[in-house]
């Protein structure tokens, strides 16, 4: 009896640490579905009506997402602005003058804590959210977004310049920085399909339209006439020739040497990766069925869980 005792003890205090630990490791679909039953339809009523007033929003909104998980994992401090305690990413050269839709996500805050009745829902979670919602209001696929990611009480240039990956970089570069966030070079591939919606500035192109010898020359001297040799490097160009659909245009464009990005050609430029670009140009189930399960590995990176972080009350600061 006595010894039956213990061993129950054991068993208990065992599969207790692990549900604690899975608990608060893990993310879950349904994390606030007691705490907050109208998070996810209050979220996306704010995401459609952002994009139905400006189509490129969506873009604007999946790129935040992408900036936040490389950066420290997906723990909203992409969001916070700079202070004196707080060296904002926003500021890093991949964001500056480009990372843009803030107000979108501050609005969204708002009105998911007022249909909660309190700050429960994590900005890192908004994200995540947002950037689901997004790709389907352009016509993309869907998928299940896990939830419980905590936000950060801190944020680093200095770690943003070093892990967003930067357009001058090469295939084996771009495969590094993706394997050094636990993505692979199929990840890589179906993520920056991603580039099937949105604008790129001048500057972050010109290199690629007047250096590099890998593209279409009437595409080139097209993209020469919105973005000049000197100057006008606030200028934009569409990502793909359809960037207001998600759809597989960009593979397409790809294969025809008709990348903006000289990162976006490296895809297709007679390496490995060659072959699943040529696959996507030509097969929409499959880039879908793709860019959901790499979306979710992206958002699984490196959570905040449990007691870590904070729940922001609003998304541009810490709480004090
Ligand atoms: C593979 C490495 C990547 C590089 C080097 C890269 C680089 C860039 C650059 C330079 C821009 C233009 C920014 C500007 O001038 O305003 C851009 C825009 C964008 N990126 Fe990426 N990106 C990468 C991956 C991704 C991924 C994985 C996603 C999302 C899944 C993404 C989503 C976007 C979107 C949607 C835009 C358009 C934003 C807008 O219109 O506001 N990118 N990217
Ligand atoms: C951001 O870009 C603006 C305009 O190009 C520039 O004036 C500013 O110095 C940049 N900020 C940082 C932190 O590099
Ligand atoms: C193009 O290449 C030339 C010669 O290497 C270089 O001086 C110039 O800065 C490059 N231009 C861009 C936009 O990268």
């Amino acid at each position: 009896m006595a010894s039956r005792g213990f061993f129950s003890v054991i068993l208990h205090a065992f599969v207790f640490a692990t549900v604690v630990t899975l608990g608060f490791s893990q993310l879950s679909p349904n994390y606030y579905d007691y705490s907050c039953p109208n998070a996810l339809r209050t979220i996306k009523s704010v995401v459609e009506a952002a994009v139905q007033k400006e189509n490129r929003m969506g873009a604007s909104l999946l790129r935040l997402h992408f900036h936040d998980c490389f950066v420290n994992g997906c723990d909203g401090s992409i969001l916070l602005d700079s202070s004196p305690i707080i060296d904002s990413e926003k500021n890093a050269r991949q964001n500056n003058q480009s990372a843009r839709g803030f107000e979108v996500v501050d609005e969204i805050k708002q009105a998911v804590d007022a249909a909660c009745g309190k700050p429960v829902v994590s900005c890192a979670d908004i994200l995540a959210v947002v950037a689901r919602d997004s790709v389907v209001a352009l016509g993309g696929p869907t998928w299940e977004v896990k939830l419980g990611r905590r936000d950060s009480t801190t944020a680093s240039r200095a770690a943003a310049e070093a892990n967003i990956p930067l357009p001058t970089l090469s295939l084996s570069e771009l495969i590094t920085s993706f394997r050094i966030h636990g993505l692979d070079e199929k990840d890589l591939v179906v993520l920056s399909g991603g580039h099937t919606i949105g604008f790129a500035h001048c500057a972050t192109f010109r290199g690629h339209i007047y250096n590099d010898s890998n593209i279409d020359p009437n595409f080139a001297q097209y993209l020469q006439s919105i973005c000049p040799q000197n100057g006008g490097d606030e200028n934009l160009a569409p990502l793909d020739s359809t960037t207001a659909n998600f759809d597989v245009a960009y593979y397409s464009n790809l294969v025809q040497k008709k990348a903006l990005l000289h990162s976006d050609q490296e895809l297709f430029n007679g390496g490995s990766t060659d072959a699943l670009v040529k696959q996507y140009s030509y097969n929409t189930q499959a880039f879908f069925a793709d860019f959901r399960n790499s979306m979710i590995k992206l958002g699984n990176i490196q959570p905040l869980t449990g007691h870590q972080g904070e729940i922001r009350v609003n998304c541009r600061k810490v709480n004090c």
